[in-house]
């Protein structure tokens, strides 16, 4: 069994890792409609397939964020995380002023970057919160959700150095 809230005070860190994970499970819902978008607009059939494959993983961590919440006893809620809707939106951008051109897939896989980079920070610190609450039903779910964004971002590196960054020079010759 995992603390209840009601053990703690109502704005101590039990509050603070519940709006935390409101927040990742907004940004993860935001995601899952956004992934699609992205492998149909990049233009190599790896870096379509790289969005595709966390599509399928990011419906996984949606499903592992609600077993957390359900841990706590709570509704599974998202809350509007302006940051990831930021970082979304320079997404969109690149998608559409780079439509067609050379350059696309480097900017699809810098601004997926982007994403994981975020996630990365964001379940990082609800695992060391998770620690401090003594919420150990929780941890591995959060920490195989972390090893996934950490691979992602690892792929993304090599899909920028071994092609998409070559392409993009395509521009300028
Ligand atoms: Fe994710
Ligand atoms: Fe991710």
């Amino acid at each position: 069994m995992v603390k209840k809230s009601s053990s703690g005070p109502a704005n101590g860190l039990e509050s603070l890792f519940v709006d935390g994970l409101k927040d990742i499970y907004y940004a993860e819902k935001k995601i899952l409609r956004t992934l699609p978008k992205m492998a149909k607009a990049a233009q190599s059939e790896e870096v379509s397939a790289a969005f595709e494959k966390h599509r399928t993983e990011t419906e996984g961590q949606v499903d592992r964020l609600e077993q957390v919440f359900e841990m706590l006893g709570k509704p599974a809620r998202g809350k509007t995380c302006p940051a990831i809707d930021g970082i979304i939106e320079e997404g969109s951008e690149v998608l559409e002023e780079y439509k067609d051109e050379p350059a696309l897939d480097a900017g699809l896989v810098a601004a997926a970057q982007s994403v994981e980079h975020y996630e990365i920070a964001r379940y990082g610190t609800l695992i060391a919160w998770a620690e401090q609450l003594g919420l150990k039903d929780a941890l591995p779910l959060l920490r195989e959700t972390l090893k996934e964004e950490s691979a992602t971002d690892e792929t993304l590196t090599k899909l920028g150095e071994s092609g998409a960054n070559k392409r993009a020079m395509q521009a300028a010759a």
